[in-house]
């Protein structure tokens, strides 16, 4: 099968363009990506060197190269992770992400219709729900939950849900979505939570906590989600939406203490500076509908996942110094500079 991986040279979708390569030798991956600020060429070094692998440098909003690429490739599957996914930018500056995040995924669902395409997949997030309260553990997002968005980032990914179900309802698209929970691993960016206390810790530098540390994330490993988004646009069901993640609450606190005892380094270096406007207050997943339908279950715990995560963030230094020495430095200046 031909199978577009949009936005691949970000962190989920450079994992999944390996997972990919190596699970199905069968498979032609061909990656669109714009080559945004959080892309890196680096992560899919070894990827240009195999032949079933192919980037394309386009933007998912520009029908014109879309269409170029479609009908060169005639894909069988597009799978889109393109996509501005850093809650704080959206809340700074929202444009780009209603035109990345909704126009592209309209201009990719016209594509689709045009060209034939057995499956559209929408990577999709957890955001898309809302937040759950904090005194509440028993409660967890179903599939059932209403859409409930907080920020600029979720309300235009669930825009571009509704877009995706649209299609398939309306024209009989055969569409697929995933809503995962917060993913951790290598390649992710470090404006995230991981990477950033982690570059941060080893550089002995302050790891700013947002408000009181209190808030929940439910974290799964980046591989753990790549093969959930496989197995949904292979098998899940058309028109469906299947949640994804792994039963693995924090709270931020503990997350960040975790990073600093695996680096060996003080507590002291945890500094509480001003809230997130909106901020979600808890997620939680029940993954329940894809481990029934499609045997999916999170193979990674989080003690191994964060201990090799670190242990690639140490190992990769360079990779992330250098992004952290570029335009970043201006970001973080500006992000943090009131809080
Ligand atoms: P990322 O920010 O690391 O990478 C996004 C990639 O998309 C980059 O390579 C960027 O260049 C590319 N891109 C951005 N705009 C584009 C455009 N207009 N055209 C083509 N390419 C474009 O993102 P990520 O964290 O890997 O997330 C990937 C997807 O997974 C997103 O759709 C996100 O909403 C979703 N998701 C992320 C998480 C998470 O924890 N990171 C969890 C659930 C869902
Ligand atoms: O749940 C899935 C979502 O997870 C994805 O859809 C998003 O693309 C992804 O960015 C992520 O969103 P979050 O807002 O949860 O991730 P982030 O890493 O930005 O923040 C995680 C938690 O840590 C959140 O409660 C805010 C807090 N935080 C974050 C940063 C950057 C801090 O306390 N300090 C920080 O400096």
């Amino acid at each position: 099968m031909n199978i577009v991986v949009t936005g691949g040279a970000g962190f989920i979708g450079s994992n999944f363009v390996y997972y990919l390569l190596a699970h199905h030798p069968e498979d032609r991956v061909i990656c669109l990506d714009k080559l945004t600020y959080a892309a890196s060429m680096e992560a899919l070094d070894d990827a240009m060197r195999d032949e079933r692998f192919r980037f394309v440098r386009g933007d998912i909003a520009d029908t014109d190269a879309v269409e170029r690429l479609f009908a060169e490739e005639k894909p069988d599957i597009v799978v889109n992770f393109a996509a501005e996914t850093h809650v704080d930018r959206s809340i700074d500056d929202p444009g780009v992400f209603v035109r990345t995040n909704i126009m592209g995924t309209q201009t990719l669902l016209d594509a689709c219709r045009k060209h034939g395409v057995r499956r559209f997949h929408q990577v999709s997030t957890d955001e898309v729900y809302g937040d759950l309260p904090l005194d509440r553990p028993d409660l967890f997002f179903t599939e059932e939950t209403p859409l409930h968005t907080s920020s600029p980032y979720s309300a235009s990914k669930a825009g571009a849900d509704l877009l995706a179900l649209a299609y398939a309802r309306t024209f009989g698209l055969p569409v697929s979505i995933t809503r995962c929970s917060n993913n951790y691993g290598p390649y992710q960016f470090p404006e995230k939570l991981i990477p950033l206390m982690i570059s941060r810790a080893l550089a002995d530098e302050s790891m700013p906590v947002y408000g009181k540390g209190e808030n929940v994330r439910d974290w799964l490993y980046v591989e753990d989600h790549c093969a959930a988004v496989d197995a949904v646009m292979r098998m899940g069901r058309p028109g469906e939406v299947y949640n994804v993640g792994g039963h693995n609450e924090r709270t931020n606190l503990s997350v960040v203490r975790t990073i600093l005892q695996e680096l060996r380094k003080p507590e002291s270096l945890i500094a509480f500076v001003t809230d997130r406007p909106g901020h979600d207050r808890r997620y939680a997943i029940d993954p329940a509908k894809i481990s029934a339908e499609l045997g999916w279950l999170p193979a990674t715990p989080f003690e191994e996942g964060i201990r090799r995560t670190i242990r690639w963030y140490v190992d990769n230094r360079g990779w992330w110094s250098r992004i952290l020495s570029g335009d970043y430095r201006a970001y973080y200046e500006k992000m943090y500079a009131h809080r």
